[in-house]
């Protein structure tokens, strides 16, 4: 089946997507930049509340999805409409050195950051296949994925391994129509980096080529490109989107 840029066109007229961690910081602004796009956006989160007041916003669905619950990630991809777009945005880690990050958390880290992906990726992948149904697939990324990650050994790790996966995925994916693809952001500001923002943004700041940390609609402009037709041709890849500070190092 051939998945050149007409078929790529077609399918993204009238779009199902699922945003995972849609209901807050970066996972929200993409569900806002699809919603605006012919897209009907599935806000699925394990904050319910907060999944609601997003999609309420954009008239999407809200979906409560705890991504470490394989079950519940295979029934819910089994269950619902077949989506033409996945962003898994689910994702975090708290702040510790890693002389303190005892196994449990560490487990868990890697638990919500790869295995949080790879269920999501899977269980979309094998319903999108058994419909023949094209499938744009964007994991969000991180920078800290390269070089050193002081105080978050565990996401680092997490992340390094989820670009491995973004890579090997689209490869094995690729003759079914499925295009898999990351962005990877910089520091940007969520609620997940307001600590970090209120007591250090200038000197984060600095840091920047661009003068400024990001902002969620910078990253969510570059998941719009990678899940739309213009992107047809491009799968196993990275944006990087962080005011130049990679560039920089
Ligand atoms: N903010 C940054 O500077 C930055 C930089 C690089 C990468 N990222 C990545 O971007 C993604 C979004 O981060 P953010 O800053 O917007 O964080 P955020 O805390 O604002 O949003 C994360 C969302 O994920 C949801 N979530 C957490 N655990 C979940 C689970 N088990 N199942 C389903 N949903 C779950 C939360 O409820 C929340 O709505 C994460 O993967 C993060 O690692 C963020």
């Amino acid at each position: 089946m051939p998945f050149g840029p007409g078929a790529a066109r077609a399918a993204v007229v009238t779009r199902v997507a699922v945003v995972t961690g849609g209901a807050s910081g970066i996972g929200a602004a993409v569900v806002r930049t699809l919603a605006r796009d012919s897209t009907h956006v599935v806000v699925a989160d394990v904050d319910l509340d907060a999944a609601r007041e997003v999609a309420a916003e954009v008239g999407g669905r809200a979906a409560q999805l705890d991504v470490t619950d394989s079950q519940a990630v295979d029934a819910f991809f089994a269950d619902g409409q077949c989506p033409d777009v996945l962003v898994c945005s689910a994702g975090g880690a708290l702040r510790s050195a890693a002389l303190e990050i005892d196994d449990p958390t560490f487990g868990a880290v890697l638990d919500l950051n790869v295995g949080g992906f790879f269920r999501c990726a899977r269980a979309a992948a094998r319903r999108s296949i058994r419909l023949s149904r094209p499938l744009s697939i964007v994991h969000v990324g991180s920078s800290l994925a390269e070089g050193a990650a002081t105080d978050l050994a565990h996401f680092g790790a997490a992340k390094a391994a989820c670009a491995s996966l973004v890579r090997t995925l689209a490869v094995e994916w690729a003759s079914h129509g499925i295009r898999v693809n990351s962005v990877v952001p910089g520091l940007v500001r969520t609620p997940a980096t307001a600590a970090v923002l209120a007591s250090h943004e200038a000197s984060l700041a600095r840091d920047v080529p661009l003068g400024r940390v990001g902002e969620p609609d910078d990253v969510a402009g570059a998941v719009a490109y990678l899940v739309g037709a213009d992107a047809g041709w491009v799968t196993g890849t990275a944006v990087t989107v962080d005011g130049g500070r990679r560039a920089s190092r």
